[in-house]
């Protein structure tokens, strides 16, 4: 085992990423270390938002790795295996969830998983990979702002055991991750993007023009997504450059 071959547990920390980052330094994780709280004080999303959790309820976690064998500019490979991974737990519970490009996990329209993945970059390899996950397992009622957020008790109408949780998603990230350094990258690519939210289906998004309509029909190996337009034209876009239109 590498992802949860060690899991430190905090009850309260302000983010398990920054804490994640602050054991790095001091030298003190090893590869596959996970960082486990019940409240985060200040979690991090996407984009500079906020990451909201109700105490003891969800899974807020930090893995640490060291994908030395991924170059940078394969990086995307990484996000790809822990999306994978978290589908692969949601899947043990529910029948269908869909990962909406980048790396957000969906079931229906809803949001039940984000993902912010933290590379640290030296000369042509990756040093570290600090991939936080917050996975909505138990709350009910979400206060933020966030559009859609959901849990897998507001799915299922069940309250799960969290530690029971935990121990199944590192298990599911492992076995993905230890596909990823056995070399079978293609397999993860393929496999995310059979999974993509709104794959093939017609549907609005925006970019700098405005709004239009297309389908999702692929990912390339920046992790740059292809929207057909309904004239056969197939664009590229970065994190940022598109938004869904939901
Ligand atoms: C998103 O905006 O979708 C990403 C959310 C990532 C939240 C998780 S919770 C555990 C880890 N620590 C943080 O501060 N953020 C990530």
């Amino acid at each position: 085992m590498i992802i949860g071959s060690k899991i430190l547990f905090f009850e309260n920390l302000p983010s398990t990423n920054t804490q994640a980052a602050i054991l790095l330094k001091s030298n003190e994780l090893t590869e596959g270390t996970v960082i486990f709280t019940n409240y985060q004080l200040a979690g991090r999303g996407q984009m500079g938002n906020i990451w909201e959790s109700e105490y003891g309820k969800n899974l807020l976690i930090s893995i640490v790795l060291s994908p030395s064998m991924i170059i940078p500019s394969d990086q995307f490979y990484i996000s790809m295996t822990v999306s994978l991974g978290i589908s692969d737990f949601l899947k043990r519970y529910i029948q269908v969830c869909r990962i909406k490009w980048p790396n957000d996990i969906y079931v229906n329209n809803d949001k039940i998983a984000g993902l912010l993945i933290e590379n640290s970059i030296m000369g042509n390899h990756i040093e570290n990979t600090i991939a936080g996950i917050g996975l909505n397992i138990n709350q009910d009622i979400f206060l933020s702002d966030a559009p859609n957020p959901v849990s897998l008790k507001l799915i299922t109408g069940m309250t799960f055991e969290l530690n029971i949780c935990l121990n199944q998603l590192v298990s599911d990230l492992d076995k993905r991750y230890k596909q990823l350094i056995a070399g079978k990258s293609d397999q993860i690519k393929e496999e995310y993007i059979s999974q993509l939210f709104r794959l093939n289906e017609l549907h609005n998004y925006r970019d700098k023009n405005g709004i239009f309509s297309g389908r999702i029909n692929s990912v390339n190996d920046y992790g740059w997504l292809q929207i057909e337009r309904e004239n056969g034209r197939i664009r590229e876009y970065s994190f940022k450059d598109v938004e869904f239109i939901l």
